[in-house]
């Protein structure tokens, strides 16, 4: 047994849980009108109501020992602190750090980060205002006009998606483009209408390694010097943003066009370093300084706010308690907002890759569920596609529904229908509707006893599904800001309290490696006989296939 399930209140929780699973939360709520009230907390610019979770005061005043017991406050001030909590790697846990409002030094491995950040902030503003205002010309004296951003994962996920979200606030400057896929048929089609002399690219990775960014940022290179280029031009066309600063200047980058990072970010928790070069760019250096902000004032409610008031403690504890007490094994992110269209993509990298592991902290394979796999879509979208799992399936999927009290781009009559759907999902999927109301229905609409014997059972819905409300007064920077850093700080809680290294990514190595070797043999004669029989089937087949 497990240190975790040697706890009270994780003892406690397994009791409740059995109990709770045979509860509807029609009932709860018959039971307790005051449930809204009890189970939502209200920020400035943001409300969760997470009243329709299978919960009561008991389960959450339970949750909270939980957290008590496995210390989360303790962990929370040693992060702050940049004590180095990423154990695997010996690393300090500092993203808050590019986003703090303050002077104070904050000291590690005899560095003053909050120094550090302010010198990064310093030249990244420098920068991007010379882009913006034409000032930073390309290699034949013509202004910049488009940004291309090389990377992935981390470097491209987070930027892009607030790219996408904050569109509204560009005012086109420049235009910014994302390339990730090492498939060629992104690139070529991003580059296909730009004019090499008014491209920059820049070419994010924190490891300067990958090998998807490195292919592409050296396709990059040769687009812009088969024109009537040569390979001086790179210094007025090409910037980096990597920790890895011998790497990009052996990749011809000009030092005073790298961007560094501190092995203290993470790659998914970077967007708020020069990874996001792109989102100021794209937005000028204040609208960028705003979402820091915004995310900002999410570090400061998440430190000072009790852990009952605590948005993202409170999120963290509710996904424990849906997937490892109750058994949900997946989580829906279904924002009501098209500026979130890349919402869930971010936070599958920034959820499944920080806590998508099954040892904990001490190295021992842990016996219980942690965290759920994560996807989504536009709720809207959603509803036309795979609601129908959600309501009726035999797989509880628990779901985070976020939407905006206004939209960015209001156009006459589509929010209300917008946010009239958003409300009535998380109704639908928690009350549901039995057999009895059914029947009763279509006996009202005058259809036959056969008819409804027949359609009866299709038409029940069970309900009693899980779901969180987020609503944001808007989408705007430092909303966003805020809640990016809210769902940060719900996956850190989460790690704590089911041990698990939230911050390290081995699991990723092993394919990679494979992919190096593999790569070597689709471009070579022979293939290794390591290879199981169907890889090497496969192998052998692509390589015939290719030369017929
Ligand atoms: O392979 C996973 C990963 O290492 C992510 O953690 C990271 O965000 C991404 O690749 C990109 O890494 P880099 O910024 O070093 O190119």
């Amino acid at each position: 047994m497990s240190s975790r399930q040697s706890l009270t209140s994780w003892k406690k929780l397994s009791q409740l849980a059995l109990n709770k699973k045979s509860q509807h939360m029609n009932d709860l709520f018959e039971q307790d009108k005051d449930r809204f009230n009890k189970f939502s907390i209200e920020l400035p610019k943001m409300l969760l109501d997470y009243s329709k979770n299978l919960i009561d005061s008991e389960t959450m005043s339970t949750l909270f020992e939980l957290a008590n017991e496995c210390e989360v406050v303790e962990w929370r001030t040693k992060m702050f602190a940049g004590e180095k909590i990423n154990k695997t790697e010996d690393r300090a846990v500092l993203h808050t750090a590019l986003r703090r409002n303050s002077t104070e030094p904050l000291i590690v491995d005899g560095d003053n980060v909050t120094e550090s950040v302010q010198a990064q902030l310093t030249k990244m503003e420098g920068f991007v205002n010379r882009v913006r205002e034409g000032k930073w010309k390309g290699y034949s004296g013509k202004r910049i006009t488009d940004i291309v951003n090389i990377g992935v994962g981390g470097s491209n996920l987070g930027p892009q998606m607030v790219t996408e979200a904050l569109k509204h606030y560009s005012d086109h400057s420049v235009n910014v483009h994302y390339v990730s896929n090492v498939d060629g048929a992104q690139i070529v089609e991003i580059l296909r209408p730009l004019d090499p002399e008014k491209v920059l690219f820049i070419v994010s990775s924190k490891t300067f390694t990958t090998t998807e960014t490195m292919t592409n940022a050296k396709t990059a290179i040769k687009w812009l010097t088969a024109s009537s280029f040569d390979e001086r031009a790179v210094g007025k066309h090409f910037v980096a943003v990597t920790a890895n600063k011998e790497n990009a200047m052996s990749f011809g980058i000009e030092e005073e066009n790298i961007f560094g990072m501190w092995d203290w970010v993470g790659g998914r928790f970077s967007l708020w370093s020069a990874i996001g070069l792109a989102i100021a760019l794209d937005l000028g250096f204040d609208k960028f300084k705003a979402l820091l902000a915004g995310a900002d004032e999410m570090d400061q409610h998440f430190v000072n706010a009790p852990l009952e008031q605590n948005l993202p403690v409170v999120m963290a504890l509710l996904s424990v308690w849906n997937t490892t007490f109750l058994g949900s094994k997946s989580q829906a992110i279904l924002p009501y907002d098209q500026t979130l269209h890349m919402l869930a993509a971010y936070l599958q990298q920034a959820e499944m890759e920080s806590n998508g592991k099954s040892v904990s902290w001490d190295g021992e394979e842990v016996d219980y569920a942690t965290v759920p796999s994560i996807w989504g879509e536009l709720g809207i979208n959603g509803q036309h596609a795979f609601y129908q799992y959600l309501h009726q399936s035999n797989n509880v999927v628990p779901a985070d529904f976020i939407g905006s009290v206004e939209s960015v781009t209001p156009v006459q009559g589509h929010h209300e229908t917008l946010m009239s759907n958003f409300f009535a999902q998380t109704q639908a999927l928690m009350t549901g509707v039995n057999e009895e109301q059914v029947r009763a229905d279509l006996k009202a609409k005058g259809r036959t006893p056969e008819y409804i014997d027949k359609v009866a059972p299709h038409k029940v819905h069970k309900g009693n599904r899980p779901t969180n409300t987020i609503l944001l007064k808007r989408i705007d920077p430092e909303t966003l800001g805020s809640l990016i850093a809210a769902y940060e700080h719900k996956i850190f809680v989460q790690g704590i309290i089911l041990q698990i290294c939230s911050f390290d990514q081995w699991g990723v190595e092993l394919g990679k490696g494979l992919a190096a070797s593999i790569q070597v043999e689709l471009e070579g004669e022979s293939i290794s006989d390591k290879h199981d029989c169907s890889t090497e089937n496969l192998i052998n087949f692509y390589k015939q296939a290719k030369n017929k």
